[in-house]
């Protein structure tokens, strides 16, 4: 199979581990005998610096002639007290809304090796399988006004939180479809008791189960959601929830697999060209010391495998790849006592070997 996927590698550790991932892809295309070719374009900080635009066109148009995208991450304190225009994480938003990104998948399965990573007890973590369904292309982070005003005679400022009722419907669609092939089970979370624009996602959550008589629907609230992650994050199989809500509860869930550093995504568009990315930020605290968790991106590139490339069991051989490695004891330092972690680096050629070693 011939398949060209583009590089947007971003800021930080996105780097690092995006060098990773495409060093595993290569091992992959040369066991499988495909031919995969990639096409790097800058985004974020690095694209502010050099082309004076967080999303250069160019990189716009090297996604649009790419079969998929993978992104590391962007930002970083350089650009901090840019005007907003000029913020790294400008060049993310946009490409998502550009490319109509509008489903970020999130999946949280924890790792039998893993399980004395987390910091939650064991019994409570063990067997946890549930994905997040972060819509990814509306609401509070979109919303016009987002601005500083004058309000009653006073300095003031508002962002706002909008939807139109068939961006709500769409990802709701996809919770439930996704539910239809897993445990037949959503959880809409939402703000209903507070938010109007909750409860028109109440109403529209309603109209939408059923066409699914066949997956139970239950409704949460935002607040009570963040309890049940950590309480009980066993009762879940899909949770669905606006762009925000979802940003924050998928960086709560990430403790439950023991680090942000393994959580990756597939952001999805409707017309087939989606994008692959950790969970994770560009981490400019480790950044440029060979210590990231590569897995997260890596991981987000067995998805683009198996979702965008139809490649299933080549998406397996990099998850079995994966789960070998940490089977082994190799950590990165998010991951272990200190002293006892291993690079970035050596993570991504462990999997190379471990994937040779399979075939
Ligand atoms: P972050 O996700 O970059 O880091 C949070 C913490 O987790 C840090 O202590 C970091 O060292 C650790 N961490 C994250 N990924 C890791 C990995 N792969 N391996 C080991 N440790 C890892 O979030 P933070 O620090 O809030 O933001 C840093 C920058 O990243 C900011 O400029 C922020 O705007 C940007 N950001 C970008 C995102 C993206 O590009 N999708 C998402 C989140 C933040
Ligand atoms: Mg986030």
């Amino acid at each position: 199979m011939k398949k060209t996927i583009a590089l947007l590698p971003g800021d930080g550790i996105g780097k690092e581990v995006v060098d990773v991932t495409v060093e595993v892809l290569k091992a992959v295309a040369e066991h499988f005998q495909h031919q995969f070719n990639f096409n790097y374009g800058l985004i974020g900080g690095d694209a502010i610096d050099q082309k004076g635009n967080p999303l250069p066109e160019e990189t716009l148009e090297i996604c649009r002639n790419s079969d998929a995208i993978i992104l590391g991450a962007v930002g970083g304190p350089k650009w901090d007290n840019n005007p907003v225009e000029l913020r790294p994480e400008r060049g993310l938003l946009a490409l998502r809304k550009a490319l109509d990104l509008f489903a970020n998948l999130r999946p949280i399965k924890t790792f039998d090796s893993l399980l004395d990573s987390s910091p939650l007890k064991k019994e409570y973590v063990n067997g946890v399988d549930f994905i997040i369904v972060r819509e990814l292309t509306g609401g509070l982070y979109f919303g016009k006004p987002s601005e500083r005003i004058v309000h009653e005679g006073q300095e003031a400022v508002v962002d706002t939180l909008l939807y139109k009722r068939s961006e709500i419907e769409r990802i709701l669609v996809s919770a439930f479809e996704m539910a239809q092939n897993r445990r037949k089970h959503v959880t809409s979370v939402d703000k209903a008791n507070v938010l109007e624009s909750s409860r028109v996602w109440r109403e529209v959550a309603e109209e939408v189960s059923k066409r699914y008589p066949d997956v139970e629907l239950e409704h949460m609230l935002v607040d009570n959601a963040a309890m049940q992650l950590i309480r009980s994050p066993k009762q879940f199989d899909v949770i669905v929830t606006e762009n925000m809500f979802g940003d924050i509860l998928s960086d709560e869930a990430s403790m439950i697999t023991g680090s942000l550093g393994m959580l990756s995504s597939a952001s999805l568009s409707s017309d087939g060209l989606h994008l692959y990315e950790p969970v994770h930020g560009s981490a400019p605290d480790i950044a440029g010391k060979n210590i990231a968790n590569p897995i997260a991106t890596v991981l987000s590139a067995a998805m683009m495998l198996r979702q965008s490339f139809g490649l299933e069991e080549e998406a397996k051989a990099i998850e079995k790849a994966v789960d070998n490695v940490l089977n082994s004891g190799l950590r990165t330092a998010d991951l272990t006592e200190a002293g006892k972690a291993v690079s970035t680096k050596r993570i991504g050629e462990e999997i190379i070997s471990a994937l040779a070693d399979d075939r």
